[in-house]
């Protein structure tokens, strides 16, 4: 099975070329032969973060070069794939119609099924080409516009245990990175900052810590770092660090009782997970892995992050998860409609104090 994969909603234009097989036992078997990923960071970081009009313009701009690379690059003809698969959603929508329009247009012209793939549904399935493991898994998937952990039970069969009410959590590294003066995307240069600050010199809250439920909240510790910040300013190179490095802490100390909470509802629910799975561009933090580990570890349960190229945003993993639902049949007509908002759980409650944002999505 070929299959061709487009990602454009958000500020990354890519494509990408898979391969599933199976073997004589009837395990499957992954192939990445392509997988080209243009960021346009520069392009917003004069801005502070993504500008959704210039996102669009800019996949209309270099999608069709973008998908003619990653065919060359696989050496496949488009007349050889089993499908086509871009991401319908949820994203900034100009950048999703790109992206599904363009699927469609190829699907069309050369007679091949399509299949329109929930991107969160692509982050979800990403270790089973990276790792081929086995459902049921727990994935915790935390970039600039998701927070939550999820039981992945099977292909489409997803039980949202946790979500954020506000921020999403790269959003609040973002925020604190433009607030402290530093460059976007703000998560990394947080992360440096902090690896040189002193974690212990401010006592920001912990939100939700003992909570229950597997929820998150950024935004009260997002605001307890301004008001520090404002009343220390101007800011010297040590108070940058030094908040930055205790707002991290605050970071890991939630990661570490949500996810705790989340692994223990998983249990009580679907029994023991397979693996703990991290997504996403928070968890190319190596704090944060270091966080991970330890619950996976408390938990007895083998921590697995996709390689970063796979973690972040790309197009083998919209081709992975259109090649996952073409094995079981599950296409889309040209009628998919491309959707700014689209929930990987069809019944999953909104949280109390809930946000109408993409994060909590
Ligand atoms: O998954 P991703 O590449 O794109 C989407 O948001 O979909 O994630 C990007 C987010 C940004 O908010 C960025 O600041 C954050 O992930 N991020 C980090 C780190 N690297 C990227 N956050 C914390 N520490 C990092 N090292
Ligand atoms: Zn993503």
């Amino acid at each position: 099975m070929l299959v061709l994969g487009i990602e454009t909603t958000c500020d990354e234009t890519a494509a990408a070329v898979i391969e599933r097989g199976t073997d004589g036992a009837g395990h499957f078997q992954a192939r990445i032969l392509s997988n080209i990923v243009h960021s346009q960071t520069e392009a917003h970081a004069p801005y502070g973060g993504v500008v959704p009009e210039i996102a669009a313009r800019a996949h209309v701009d270099l999608l069709d070069g973008i998908v003619a690379r990653a065919m060359r690059e696989a050496n496949v003809e488009f007349r050889q794939l089993s499908g086509v698969a871009a991401a319908a959603g949820p994203g900034l929508i100009g950048g999703v119609i790109v992206g599904l329009t363009t699927a469609k247009a190829i699907a069309l012209v050369h007679d091949t099924p399509l299949i329109a793939v929930n991107h969160l549904e692509a982050h979800a399935l990403t270790p089973r080409l990276t790792n081929g493991i086995a459902f049921p898994y727990c994935l915790f998937l935390a970039s600039g516009g998701h927070t939550q952990i999820v039981a992945v039970r099977g292909v489409g069969e997803y039980v949202r245990l946790g979500t954020t009410v506000d921020d999403a959590m790269g959003e609040a590294f973002d925020k604190i990175a433009k607030m402290l003066g530093l460059p976007y995307p703000g998560g990394p240069q947080v992360e440096r900052a902090a690896a040189a600050g002193n974690a212990t010199r401010f006592a920001f809250p912990r939100p939700m810590l003992g909570r229950p439920d597997a929820n998150f909240s950024l935004s009260g510790l997002k605001t307890a770092v301004r008001n520090e910040a404002s009343r220390l300013t101007p800011l010297r190179e040590q108070d940058i660090t030094d908040l930055c490095a205790s707002f991290q802490a605050a970071v890991l100390d939630s990661i570490a009782d949500r996810l705790g909470v989340g692994l223990k509802i998983f249990q009580e629910r679907f029994g023991m997970p397979t693996a703990l799975v991290a997504a996403g561009g928070v968890a190319s933090n190596q704090a944060i892995r270091r966080a991970l580990q330890d619950v996976a570890g408390k938990a007895r349960i083998e921590l697995i992050v996709p390689p970063p190229a796979l973690c972040t945003d790309n197009g083998a993993m919209i081709a992975w998860a259109g090649a996952e639902r073409l094995a079981l049949g599950l296409l889309d007509d040209m009628d998919a409609a491309p959707r700014a908002r689209w929930s990987l759980d069809a019944d999953a409650i909104a949280p109390a104090g809930f946000a109408k944002t993409r994060a909590a999505y």
